[in-house]
């Protein structure tokens, strides 16, 4: 945002604003007392409820929607602004009852409340109207209420021009306007992804979240008749006392509210786009959270980080340690589970060494927990094999950057994908795996007109809003991409200032890419040679383009390698070292790129510094007073064949749900059944923690303090809002007391002291302390030790000896499990936006589970007609590696001989990794589960449909610009209250008179 540019007058003083901001900021910088009800920064001017109204060089206008302009004169304070914006006030209080003292809104933040006060209002003029249509509380976490819509049209913005579900609207023209789903639709069963933008902008109790119903004040969970009565008994009184003794009253009583309801700042546990907010607990009771300012996410969440919160007090919750006995697991004391770790890690080790046991730390836990499961590995037990489930997913970008530009993160901040001119979408289902962030996409390609090019198997969201969606044969991405290199090379389009002043390597490159011609790419991909072209126009046109790819690259097996071809078309074409452009690799857990950040690889300590260096291991034995192994360890992916090659005897590993997760699932589970001894951490009694000799009871990140770092290595805290549940413990509590109980003498009492230690020995978060990162600050790394940090990586050069980029010759490497005869369908699979990856977490969420009860596969309407399926259906899929038995949903969402399975199940015999098989990327042993070939078995063909008609899915989603304010202005009973007293007391104001208040529509 550029600074001040202007000035303009206000009350008679001087200020300073930006030229063409909405006039509202200014006064609001300026701390000018205005009312403002539907205006909210993070939306922008809606523009529909007039209160806002002040004298702009003798006309009254809308603050909000009035652009700041040099010199403007801006009076606040005269009689007829201010009898514009009470007369405003009051149409909106008819359509709203004031019962504060009884509302769960009345927190302190309720901005009808508030208005309230801050307007004086003594009396309302027009009597509260109810509407003629009820409560609507289909939707299983939030509910609207009609009488209490003052028609403001926040959540009708949001959802349309933030979110862009695009599923609200308001019928402006009925007699008695309301917001409504899919134009009319019950919430539930409409198009409403329940991803709470609407809930979490209204400015009163209109909608609101159900785990506040009843909860959050001392009077608000009486029973309906009696609320009436109290409802009723205020009306009463209102006429004779006026609203000032009442609302006094009810901030007596929302101040005593603050004595049990608890705010708490935390990150979301889910994905990796980092969305921050603050929780609201009531006891352990879990009131609602509250997106305000988070630097990533603002005021938005997907439905996870917004309501997926029920299982940190399931009853399913692992509370004490479990050991395992002939006949099952038995429940011991943390002492005894202890001692029995201590023993046998000490006996395995004295037998077979110390590579004999291995680590596994969790993307789901913190930065610093990470870092003390390879401080346990490396300085207690003396093994670098150690490894977290990046493995699975983010290996290979990280790779392909690292060979080209030397950091493996994101070059920008979702802020730069929102900017950009052309955002390239390539293997990324974004609006699911990375809602958030996508709906930065999605604003910026409806209001911004940012083109978006989506290449995928399946038509997926974005791939439908795309302005041009490819679909390449499976595995072949790297081919169209290297195909688009060498003709923009070709034609002469490569960015050459940018090549000669910042990269290396070019003739190289250039030589790698003899073969691939547009016809060679054609024939490969199946993507025309003119769409080819097209793409390689759209990107040497856009004012900045940023690619972001997920796992449709990386778990392939060249997927190493076609994240290099993406990083080299970026470099091509000038794509680095400004805004708005860059790469951008979607990491997938919440913590997955701190988890790599903090060296729970078996190559790398923090930092991605090398374990063979010797310089890195002289500066940490010098911290921690041991040597460090120096050769690399194991990654997950070599420690299950080590397993059955019998040469890892022991393994301990936390949240993580490896026996599911992991590719070809029945020979990862030969292997932990394999294991002489196996600790399993975990909040819930995983899959995997059935393999387990100790199962060890951990707490959620609602229940401890610590860091997570996002995709936009953005690094932020996470504070404690609940007590550990039961005997459970935090993972760096526990992780500390195996490490003393095997001698290591650790004394951290705080989390805030493992990150000075990550500090000291980490070029990358040199200046990261918890001082600056308090409350929703944050820094993204690399932080440097005066705590300054790095949004935009790559300013001055790349992080290479002569600061320059290297063009890196990657070679083609083809899918080894192509379709064949016996196996005739391409197997795909991967998240749904409802769930978070196998689902351990978010079944235990009942409104999720009702939405997705389960998994199924996806069949195109091809291939249901040639095999005689219909959604409902059920089918045995087998592939070379195993089958697995699931329902089937017709969508046109895949297409021809392509499967695609949701990897969320409750059922381990259904998980999609029974398919999936071991074959790997080459470099970074990252499975190739996209590469899977199956065959199809019909058991029945009717059945009733996995995807039951109250998901989004079958919605019909009404798209409009925002909330249509110029609807509202047309009606034949509305009149811009300025232009009302204008006319009516016959103003000395040069009133433009006209019922719109002069603003566009
Ligand atoms: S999708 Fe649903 S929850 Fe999200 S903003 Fe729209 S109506 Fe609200
Ligand atoms: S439901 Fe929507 S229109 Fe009604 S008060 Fe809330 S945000 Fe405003
Ligand atoms: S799951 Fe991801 S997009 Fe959804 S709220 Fe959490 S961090 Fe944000
Ligand atoms: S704040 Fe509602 S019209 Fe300006």
């Amino acid at each position: 945002m550029p600074g001040p540019d202007i000035q303009l007058q206000i009350d008679g003083g001087s200020y300073a604003a930006r030229q063409g901001e909405p006039l509202i900021d200014a006064l609001n910088r300026a701390q000018v007392e205005l009312p403002q009800v539907c205006y909210h920064p993070q939306l922008g001017p809606i523009q529909t409820c007039d209160t806002c109204v002040v004298e702009v060089d003798g006309q009254l206008v809308r603050a909000c929607g009035t652009p700041a302009r040099a010199g403007m004169r801006v009076r606040t304070a005269v009689q007829a602004a201010q009898q514009a914006r009470e007369e405003a006030f009051d149409r909106l209080l008819a359509n709203h009852l004031l019962y504060c003292t009884v509302c769960d809104n009345n927190n302190g933040n309720c901005t009808v409340h508030n208005t309230t006060k801050l307007m004086g209002v003594q009396h309302q003029n027009r009597p509260f109207q109810p509407k003629p249509s009820a409560v609507d509380d289909s939707n299983p976490f939030y509910r609207y209420d009609p009488d209490q819509c003052i028609l403001c049209g926040r959540c009708v913005e949001a959802c349309q021009n933030l979110q862009v579900n695009e599923t609200l609207s308001i019928d402006w023209e009925a007699e008695s306007p309301r917001v409504l789903w899919d134009g009319g639709r019950e919430i539930n069963g409409s198009s409403c992804v329940s991803c709470g933008h609407c809930v979490s902008v209204c400015p009163c109790n209109a909608l609101m979240e159900k785990s506040m119903l009843g909860e959050a004040g001392y009077f608000t969970g009486i029973e309906l008749p009696m609320f009436n009565s109290a409802v009723a008994l205020v009306k009463n009184v209102e006429p004779s006392l006026g609203y000032v003794p009442i609302l006094n009253i009810s901030e007596i009583e929302a101040a005593g509210r603050e004595g049990y309801i608890r705010r708490t700042k935390t990150v979301c546990t889910y994905c990796g786009v980092g969305c921050s907010f603050e929780v609201w607990t009531k006891d352990r009771h879990i009131l609602k959270v509250e997106p305000t300012h988070g630097p990533a996410n603002g005021v938005s969440t997907c439905i996870k980080g917004k309501f997926g919160w029920d299982y940190v007090n399931s009853p399913e919750r692992l509370t004490t340690p479990l050991i395992r006995e002939e006949w099952g697991f038995r429940e011991a004391s943390w002492d005894e589970a202890l001692n029995l770790i201590a023993r046998r890690f000490r006996e395995i080790r004295a037998e077979s060494g110390p590579d004999a046991l291995a680590f596994i730390a969790s993307s789901k836990t913190t930065n610093e927990e990470a870092f003390l499961m390879q401080k346990l590995a490396r300085a207690v037990v003396g093994t670098n094999n150690m490894d977290n489930c990046s493995r699975y997913c983010q290996s290979p970008a990280t790779l392909g950057l690292w060979r080209t530009v030397g950091y493996g993160g994101d070059s920008g901040s979702i802020s730069d994908i929102e900017q950009a001119g052309l955002v390239i979408g390539i293997g990324t289902n974004t609006a699911e795996s990375h809602p958030v962030l996508a709906t930065r996409v999605k604003r910026s390609h409806k209001l911004r007109g940012q083109r978006l090019i989506m290449v995928d198997l399946r038509e997926h969201e974005l791939a439908r809003r795309a302005d041009l969606f490819v679909q390449p044969r499976p595995g072949t991405d790297f081919v169209w991409l290297n195909a688009v290199s060498r003709y923009i090379l070709e034609q002469g389009l490569e960015k050459k200032d940018f090549l000669a002043r910042w990269v290396n390597d070019l003739d190289g490159f250039r030589a790698s890419l003899e073969g691939y011609t547009l016809a060679h790419a054609e024939a490969v991909t199946g993507i025309a040679q003119d769409t080819l072209r097209q793409i390689a126009r759209e990107i040497v046109q856009a004012d900045g383009t940023c690619i972001l790819w997920a796992m449709g690259v990386t778990q392939q097996m060249g997927g190493s390698e076609t994240s290099s071809a993406i990083s080299n078309l970026l470099l091509l074409t000038g794509n680095y070292m400004r805004p708005g452009a860059g790469a951008y690799p979607l990491r997938g857990h919440n913590n997955v790129q701190g988890a790599s950040d903090m060296g729970a690889m078996p190559n790398y300590v923090t930092g991605y510094q090398k374990v063979d260096d010797p310089g890195v291991r002289a500066r940490y034995a010098a911290e921690w007073g041991v040597d460090l192994p120096a050769s690399r360890g194991l990654d997950n992916h070599e420690m299950v064949h080590a397993i059955h090659a019998g040469e890892l005897r022991a393994m301990y590993l936390k949240g993580e749900e490896m026996s599911l997760v992991d590719s070809n699932s029945n020979y990862v589970d030969a292997a932990l059944e394999k294991l002489d001894f196996f600790v399993v951490q975990d909040v819930f009694f995983s899959h995997t923690a059935s393999f387990a000799d100790v199962v060890l009871p951990a707490s959620p990140s609602l229940e401890k303090d610590g860091t997570f770092t996002n995709t936009e290595r953005r690094i932020q805290r996470l504070y404690r809002a609940l007590e550990p549940r039961g005997g459970s413990r935090p993972d760096w509590e526990i992780i500390q007391l195996v490490a003393n109980r095997l001698g290591a003498g650790w004394t951290y009492t705080h989390p805030s002291q493992i990150m000075a230690e990550i500090a000291r020995l980490t070029p990358l978060y040199a200046g990261v302390t918890y001082e600056r990162l308090e409350g929703f600050r944050s820094l993204q790394w690399p932080v440097h030790p005066d705590g300054t940090d790095t949004p935009l990586l790559f300013k001055d050069g790349f992080p290479f000896p002569d600061g320059k980029a290297r063009l890196y010759p990657a070679q083609f490497v083809p899918p080894v499990e192509p379709p064949t005869e016996e196996y005739d369908l391409h197997f795909n699979n991967g998240r749904m936006l409802e769930h978070f990856h196998e689902g351990n977490m978010t079944f235990k969420t009942g409104g999720i589970a009702q939405k997705v009860p389960g998994t199924f596969v996806e069949v195109s309407p091809e291939l249901a007609g040639e095999r005689g399926l219909q959604t409902g259906s059920v089918v045995r899929l087998v592939s070379r590696h195993g089958a697995v038995r699931v329902p089937v949903l017709v969508t046109e969402r895949v297409s021809g001989h392509q499967l695609y399975m949701p990897m969320n199940t409750q059922d381990a015999a259904q998980a999609v990794n029974r398919l999936t098989g071991s074959h790997a990327d080459l470099s970074t042993h990252t499975p190739a589960y996209k590469d899977t070939a199956v065959r199809l078995e019909v058991l029945s063909v009717d059945g009733p449909p996995p995807l039951p008609r109250t998901n989004h899915r079958y919605g019909h989603p009404t798209p409009q610009n925002g909330v249509e304010v110029g609807r509202k202005w047309r009606r034949p009973d509305y009149v811009f209250p300025g232009a009302s007293l204008t006319m009516l007391e016959g103003s000395s104001l040069n009133a433009r008179a006209d019922r719109s208040g002069g603003a566009d529509d």
